[in-house]
């Protein structure tokens, strides 16, 4: 299509495969996006420096190199139309380098350099009239510094973080001896009644497609989300407002892509925006089943300049997490699939991964019924079921 000489806009003629879609990242956002991708009529590259990578085994092409590899970064680009990323810690400078040189690559490689920094996010969202939670930087985290702020505080890595790593909450000053050693930011520790998430795409012309604000229900000790409920169980008025927010926040960082938004929802009802992924999201796993366009296609569509697809649910749906089991290692070993599988409305996402170790994600389950409390509980007992285990005890 894009550099094929055809002029899509007159003759909405394409050639096949319809771009070659290049991915930075080859683990399970990638793979369910060259899934998509397939559907639509794309092929796909993936970079990643794990051969035989979740997403490079279902592409059947992968560059095995780093996302911080400038020589690969630019032979991933060059070999494809549009390039995107799954995850967001990879070599920003190339990526722009070749963005102003012509290559074509969403999100905006300059947006993915403001977001991957925590601060920077924080500033462009505050700068933009977008409601956060209050912080400051903290170059270098200290204690005197933390306790003017005041507890009760987190303390976020500005860097690297990811599935909670990177994520310190202090209750008091005598947790300041937990902190982390590096450049971070603080802000205020939000005792939120939930957490929702939104999921935005926007295409390059700026039309926008909004999913429902969905209830992530994350893992107590390692802040990794739990249990996914769409749609979040929330009043008509919240659920606008969250829409609108999400929007707005995609709108005021002109993103193109999907964008997965974070948002709490405090106490006294308010929505305030936690952070923004710009990137399909663990939270929009479940529109693969439960909607009408699921989250990779919507990217992919909105990336190669393809109408935006309806977003609207079909079934109520829970998803959970498959999380390796902590105390083993080595090839998966996966318990309780039989009893799992029969469980009505089940949906089994395996990314392998030819290796476990604790808190790994392995896979995902989606359940969908009638009624979000069954799917719930249904989604629940499948968590119990199944545990994803590995060969070698450690
Ligand atoms: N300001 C805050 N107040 C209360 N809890 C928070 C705050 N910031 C983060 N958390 C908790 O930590 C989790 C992980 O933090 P987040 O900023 O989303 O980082 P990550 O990049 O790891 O997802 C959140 O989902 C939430 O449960
Ligand atoms: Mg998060």
């Amino acid at each position: 299509m894009l550099e094929s000489g055809v002029n899509q806009q007159d003759t909405d003629v394409y050639p096949y495969p319809v771009a070659r879609i290049g991915i930075v990242g080859g683990g399970q956002l990638g793979r369910m996006m060259v899934r998509a991708a397939k559907s639509i009529g794309c092929a796909c590259v993936v970079l990643d420096p794990t051969p035989n990578s979740p997403a490079g085994q279902v592409s059947g092409h992968q560059i095995v190199g780093d996302y911080h590899d400038p020589v690969a970064l630019r032979e991933l680009v060059e070999s494809c139309d549009v390039t995107t990323f799954e995850i967001e810690d990879v070599d920003t400078h190339t990526l722009i380098e070749l963005s102003r040189a012509g290559r074509r690559i969403y999100p905006c490689p300059s947006l993915l350099a403001d977001i991957q920094d925590k601060l920077c996010q924080k500033r462009a969202l505050s700068a933009a009239g977008i409601a956060t939670a209050e912080f400051v930087a903290a170059d270098r985290p200290d204690a005197g510094e933390f306790a003017r702020f005041g507890y009760p505080l987190v303390q976020k890595a500005r860097r690297g973080g990811y599935d909670g790593r990177g994520v310190q909450v202090m209750h008091c000053a005598d947790d300041f001896k937990y902190h982390l050693p590096v450049p971070s930011l603080i802000e205020r520790f939000i005792p939120s009644d939930k957490e929702l998430a939104v999921m935005v795409a926007r295409g390059q012309d700026g039309d926008t497609r909004c999913y429902p604000p969905v209830e992530m229900c994350v893992h107590a000790n390692e802040n990794i989300l739990d249990l996914l409920l769409a749609p979040a169980r929330i009043s008509a008025e919240v659920a606008e407002a969250a829409r609108k927010l999400a929007i707005d926040t995609v709108a005021a960082l002109a993103g193109v892509g999907i964008f997965g938004i974070e948002l709490f929802l405090t106490q006294n009802q308010e929505l305030l925006v936690n952070e923004v992924a710009p990137r399909t999201h663990n939270s929009g796993h479940y529109t693969i089943e439960a909607c009408m366009t699921d989250q990779f296609e919507q990217h992919l569509r909105a990336i190669t300049g393809l109408p935006l697809g309806s977003t609207d649910l079909l079934a109520p749906a829970a998803m959970i997490n498959l999380l390796g089991v902590p105390g083993f290692g080595g090839r998966p070993v996966i318990r309780g699939l039989r009893a799992a599988l029969a469980v009505p409305g089940v949906s089994l996402h395996l990314y392998g991964k030819s290796t476990t170790h604790a808190y790994r994600k392995m896979g995902h389950v989606t359940v969908l019924d009638d009624d979000i409390e069954q799917a719930r509980d249904k989604a629940e007992q499948v968590r119990d079921l199944i545990r994803i285990e590995g060969e070698e005890r450690i």
